[in-house]
Parts: C-alpha cells; sequence; structure tokens
C-alpha cells in the first residue's frame, strides 16, 4: 500500500470514528436507550423469542400483511420462505420498527412491545438486521470494520476512543474466524467477493451479540460454496441466537433445517403452512402458489 493511500485510509477512518461517535452520543439517541434498558431487558423464561399476533399492514388499502401470526423460539432458527410480494420484508420492516402495523402485536421476549419502540431501541435491545445488499464500509478494512461495529455498540461507548481491551481483540478475533475472514483481517473490504462482504456486514451484527438476528435473502447472489458455507455459519449461530432467515435457495433452506426445523411459508400476507420442508413442498397449496411455478 503506498503512503498516500494508507493516509487516505486513516483519513476516513477517523471520519468514520467521528460520524459513529456522533450517532452514539446524541442526546436524543441516549434518552431513548435509558429508558429502554432501565425499563425492561428482553424475558425470555417462557422460551419465545419473538411473538407477531394478528398484524396487518397496509399501503393504500392493499395489505401487504394480512392478520399475521409467528412464534419463534429463543434459539430457533426460523426459515421463511414464500413468493415475492408475500410480504416478507414486510414482515422484517414490522419487527424492526420501519414500518407500523395497522393492528396486532409484536413482542420480543414475552414482556417487550415491540410496536412502542423506535428502530434504535430495537436494536439496542437485541435485534439485528441484515439487509439484502451488504452494506460495509469498502475504504476501511476488514478488522476495522468490525472494531466500528463493536464501538457503535452503546455498552462499550466508553472506550469508544481508548484502545481495544483483550477481551474486545478477543471477541473480534472469534467474529473473524466464524465469518471465514480470519486470513483477510487488514483487506480492504471492498476488495472482497460479494459472499465475503455479506459475511462481513453479518459478523459487524455479531460484534453486538443480537438475541434475534433477521436475514433477508442472505445467499443472494452467492456462489455455491458461498451459500454452502453461509449455512455453516447459521447453523453454528444457532442455539445461541435466535434466527430469522427469509429465502428462496431450497437448497439452501434444506441445509438449515436439517430435516427436522419447522419451515414457515407465506403468502398474500399470512401463513399458508408452516411444517418441516418435505411437509410444505408436498402441501398442494404451496405448489400451487410458490414452488410450483
Ligand atoms: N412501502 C410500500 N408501499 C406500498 N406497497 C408496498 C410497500 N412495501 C411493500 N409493498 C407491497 O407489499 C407487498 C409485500 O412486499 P414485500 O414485503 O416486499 O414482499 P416480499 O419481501 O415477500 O417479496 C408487495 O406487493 C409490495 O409491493
Ligand atoms: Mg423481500
Amino acid at each position: 500500500m503506498t503512503p498516500d493511500l494508507m493516509e487516505a485510509g486513516a483519513k476516513a477512518l477517523e471520519a468514520h470514528r467521528a460520524k459513529v461517535e456522533q450517532e452514539v452520543t446524541s442526546g436524543d439517541r441516549g434518552a431513548s436507550f435509558g429508558r429502554v434498558l432501565h425499563g425492561a431487558e428482553p424475558d425470555f423464561a417462557h422460551g419465545v423469542a419473538l411473538y407477531l399476533d394478528d398484524i396487518t399492514v397496509s399501503f393504500d388499502g392493499f395489505r401487504a400483511l394480512n392478520a399475521l401470526s409467528l412464534a419463534v423460539n429463543v434459539g430457533e432458527l426460523r426459515c421463511i420462505i414464500g413468493p415475492n410480494g408475500a410480504g416478507k420484508t414486510t414482515m422484517m420492516d414490522v419487527i424492526t420498527g420501519k414500518t407500523r402495523p395497522d393492528a396486532g402485536t409484536a413482542s420480543f421476549g414475552s414482556n417487550i412491545d415491540l410496536l412502542r419502540l423506535r428502530e434504535n431501541e430495537i436494536a439496542q435491545i437485541g435485534i439485528g438486521r441484515k439487509f439484502q445488499k451488504p452494506t460495509v464500509y469498502e475504504q476501511l478494512s476488514v478488522f476495522e470494520n468490525l472494531e466500528l461495529a463493536l464501538k457503535a455498540d452503546r455498552r462499550a461507548r466508553a472506550s469508544l476512543f481508548s484502545r481495544l481491551s483483550g477481551v474486545q481483540l478477543d471477541r473480534i478475533g472469534e467474529i473473524l474466524q466464524l465469518i471465514h475472514l480470519l486470513p483477510d483481517a487488514q483487506r480492504t473490504a471492498g476488495l472482497l467477493s460479494h459472499g465475503q462482504k455479506q459475511w462481513l456486514e453479518i459478523g459487524m451484527l455479531l460484534m453486538q451479540d443480537p438475541k434475534l438476528l433477521l436475514l433477508d435473502e442472505p445467499v443472494a447472489g452467492m456462489t455455491d460454496e458461498e451459500t454452502e458455507r453461509t449455512a455453516e455459519l447459521f447453523l453454528s449461530l444457532e442455539g445461541q441466537h435466535s434466527l430469522v432467515v427469509v429465502e428462496h435457495d431450497m437448497k439452501f433452506v434444506d441445509q438449515l433445517t436439517e430435516g427436522r426445523k419447522t419451515v414457515t411459508v407465506l403468502h398474500e400476507g399470512s401463513v399458508l403452512a408452516e411444517g418441516l420442508l418435505s411437509d410444505v413442498q408436498a402441501n398442494e397449496k404451496v405448489v400451487e402458489v410458490y414452488l410450483g411455478r
């Protein structure tokens, strides 16, 4: 790397640090953060991570979600399938506070009413979301991306400008290994393959140790090998995190469900079928609206 490039990289890192610092210390967010954390920690004692009941979302009279009900257990890996327009992304928008439903209830654990929280508050209480397109800081290294994700976490706020502690370094190392990017730690993120960028973004989410991870079409555009490795990654997260994975790739869904987990089929904003992949694949209604196309 030339000195010029290194200087540019350092400047970019400083700029991002300043931006993140501004974001995490702004009074508005600070106030809401305090409210959430003092008020309630999610209670997972009943084994339920996420509970949606009778959720309806209308856009100009069109029901993107129509009395949708869904429960995901603590540590569960739940795959959601369904045709385009079924409401899968809208469901994630409701869970993360991006879209407010017209009716219904949504809770995280048995006690947190998601419909009363704002987007940033929902992220703070432990719900992480991966959008379809990777959004990493292209000009920073893989390591720096993870470092930023760690320091953007409010719980680590005191150490925003300090050196990483041993524990934090270990955590970054662990995540690098998990996302198969340890050999690429010092590479510029912009030079990674599409699949590697997706893993890096998942790693950035994991730095904040979310209890629930929402992944919208995570393997779209990945090679077969990357897809397989992504399935392995998700399987290794299962148990410690609850995962909701929206995906069209049936081979991937098959690998994730291991012949024994529940799959949910969405259609026209409601649950059309739920059960083992083999069962929903044999379900006539499912074949008609989705798989048989
Ligand atoms: N902001 C919006 N305004 C109007 N219609 C929307 C909006 N977001 C989603 N929709 C519509 O809601 C339906 C469900 O969309 P979406 O949740 O993106 O489906 P999926 O992710 O299952 O493909 C689609 O018909 C889509 O056009
Ligand atoms: Mg979608």
